[in-house]
């Protein structure tokens, strides 16, 4: 008997934002993959791992800022993660936090080994430092001065530190990653890392001063510092496991896998592979590597106000069909576009239509011609054949993530089945003859089929499936093998046929219409406004303006005061955002000012323009920004 196991982590997600888009795609990979293995190999040799990074400077000026203690503050959104994902019908094994004692203690532990073991020594460091990402920025990293993610100007910082020595261990790395081809994958990841490691690698800063930070683990061997970062958040993967003694460590960290995006690509191929061989442990076996969500070709981001929340999507078009548009959508490795109207045009045409129809089609016609009930007969060769190429084809494309091939595997299945169908033409003939029979047998045994192929992707769709085919087994049980040799057996099961309901109702495509336009303090009506000309638009004024400072109106709930910059000019804008942009937020934005508004007085301050920001169905306001760093008093046209 094979002892073969899968473990299975995504990163774990900072608290100091709530999930969106890009932690629900990592999430509900790694549960469809935690799924296709249980297929596999049985539930119970499968750990699916996933948590909340809950340390550092960002959690503990986010906590300052909702006047929360850090500790609360991450219990509560690590709360909303957790919650996120039962709603989303996500289901990991265990969901660790970093502030968890066993962590602390793993993390601890594992310092003082590789200190003990001479890799980690005392020195002092100074550079660029950026207060957003929590790193040093080498000059030439700089984007005119500035950090290329924050557009903020980094403090210069010098100070004493606990270094590792990764540069050590550079030639064993690049040996490693040369000799295992998949270690990293796909392949244009593995090829980045090994590019990066052509340049001399430095040594990691593992620490901040107490001074400066008190929100993290204290070094076990100096207690006037805590550990930065990654030091802290890669350990989770064996803390988890409880290591070093836990069982679960020996049974399940031989099969480690990780699957993160390309945004922490040099900590998971570079630091943690040498922490794991400086602290004599084996390493993980595949570094999984996705791309990049965007909207409208840009990064998703909170500043912009262009973040996607993953329940309000499930919400509106049901978990299911979401969770098939981002599987289906994304080609593993690239990035991808999100927008709801292409959401909405698969789950019309891919669900709705061709597995939706098939399914109601083929269950209609048993019931109408045989009261529910099918009796055994023998499979229709081509469909049989059509069946067991899908299995190989699912089977090889979810095992290297890639996910979308595999659904258009399924897909291909479903056509076949529909085409099989409009061939036959069950509908016009004779339910007595064994032809009719051997045509709905073969339609309904390839859609139990599909609806087990389609169990790691869509569950709870699946699983209606084959309660509707009347073949409800614990789906978990289905030996692998089975699967593979895709033997037919409904009608000997006798199953019956269930009242069918619609598997997924048609979206009408102005559901999907955008969210209308809100403006800082007055909302623009739903209602589209009565038609204007280019030159009446032309008339209002728009501009990019740079906001210099923000203050808090004393007395005002909502409002807010900005210095505002367009080219030369400096002005005074009141806006009524303050509940959804606190003060500290503001400063370097750019945003998009009604610059030829007639001054008006708000709580007695002058207000020169109009701040213009987005609001949607649940009264979310988010700001409007310009795509690209452009200079302030730039025209909107
Ligand atoms: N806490 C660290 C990770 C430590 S792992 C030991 C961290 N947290 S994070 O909250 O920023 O999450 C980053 C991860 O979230 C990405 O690697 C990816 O899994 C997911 N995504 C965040 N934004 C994303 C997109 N726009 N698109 C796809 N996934 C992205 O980094």
């Amino acid at each position: 008997m094979s002892h073969e196991t899968f473990y299975l982590t995504t990163p774990i997600y900072y608290v100091n934002a709530t999930p969106h888009l890009g932690h629900a795609y990592t999430t509900i990979m790694a549960d469809t993959m935690a799924r296709f293995q249980q297929f596999r190999l049985g539930p119970e040799r499968v750990y699916f791992l996933t948590g909340t990074d809950e340390h550092g400077d960002k959690i503990a000026q986010a906590a300052a800022q909702t006047g929360e203690s850090p500790q609360a503050y991450a219990d509560r959104i690590s709360g909303i993660f957790q919650e996120t994902w039962r709603r989303l019908g996500l289901a990991p094994n265990q969901f660790i936090r970093t502030t968890s004692e066993p962590h602390k203690r793993a993390v601890q532990r594992l310092l003082q080994q590789i200190y003990d073991a001479g890799d980690i020594y005392f020195g002092e460091y100074g550079g660029q430092y950026c207060f957003g990402c929590e790193r040093f920025y080498t000059e030439k990293e700089l984007q005119d001065g500035r950090c290329p993610d924050h557009q903020t100007t980094p403090t210069f910082i010098k100070e004493q530190n606990y270094f590792f020595r990764m540069g050590k261990y550079q030639d064993w790395l690049i040996d490693h990653i040369r000799h295992h081809p998949d270690f990293i994958r796909p392949e244009r990841f593995r090829n980045e890392v090994l590019s990066f490691l052509k340049d001399p690698l430095e040594d990691l800063c593992i620490s901040r001063p107490r001074t400066r930070l008190e929100w993290g683990i204290p070094l076990p061997f100096d207690v006037q510092y805590v550990t930065y970062v990654w030091f802290d958040a890669l350990v989770n993967y064996i803390s988890a496991l409880d290591w070093p003694d836990g069982e679960a460590f020996q049974r399940f960290w031989p099969s480690a896998q990780h699957l993160i995006a390309k945004d922490i690509l040099k900590p998971h191929a570079i630091y943690w592979p040498i922490i794991l061989k400086a602290a004599g442990l084996p390493l993980y076996r595949h570094l999984n590597v996705h791309g990049y969500w965007k909207i409208e070709e840009a990064k998703m981001s909170k500043s912009r106000g262009s973040v996607v929340r993953p329940l309000d999507l499930a919400d509106k078009y049901g978990v299911e069909a979401f969770r098939y548009f981002v599987l289906r959508e994304m080609t593993f490795g690239l990035d991808a576009s999100f927008s709801e109207e292409a959401l909405v045009a698969r789950l019309n045409a891919d669900l709705a239509n061709d597995l939706g129809n098939l399914y109601s089609r083929v269950l209609k016609l048993i019931q109408r011609y045989y009261d529910g009930r099918i009796s055994e007969s023998p499979g229709e060769r081509g469909l049989v054949d059509a069946v067991r190429a899908a299995v190989t084809d699912v089977t090889a494309a979810t095992e290297r993530f890639a996910f979308s091939e595999a659904l258009a595997a399924i897909w291909n299945l479903v056509s076949a089945t529909n085409k099989y169908l409009v061939t036959n033409e069950p509908w016009k003939q004779d339910p007595g003859d064994a032809r009719t029979k051997v045509v709905l047998f073969s339609a309904a045994e390839t859609l139990r089929a599909i609806a087990i192929l389609l169990w790691p992707f869509l569950p709870q769709t699946a699983e209606r499936m084959l309660q509707g085919l009347g073949a409800p087994e614990p789906l978990t049980s289905i030996h692998f093998d089975e699967l593979l040799s895709s033997s037919w057996h409904l009608g000997s099961r006798q199953g019956r046929v269930q009242e069918v309901e619609p598997l997924f109702p048609r979206i009408q495509a102005t559901a999907a219409k955008p969210s209308p336009v809100k403006t800082g303090s007055t909302a623009v009506p739903e209602t589209v406004a009565d038609q204007i000309t280019i030159e009446e638009f032309r008339r209002v004024d728009l501009r990019v303006a740079e906001v210099i400072e923000a203050t808090a109106i004393p007395g005002s709930k909502k409002l807010v005061k900005l210095r505002v910059r367009l080219q030369d000019e400096e002005r005074t804008v009141v806006a009524g955002l303050k509940e959804h942009y606190p003060p500290e937020s503001w400063a370097g934005k750019r945003i998009i000012l009604v610059a030829n508004l007639r001054p008006t007085k708000l709580m007695g301050i002058a207000s020169q323009g109009m701040v213009l920001a987005a609001e949607d169905e649940s009264g979310r306001i988010v700001l409007l920004t310009p795509e690209q760093p452009i200079s302030s008093g730039s025209k909107v046209r």
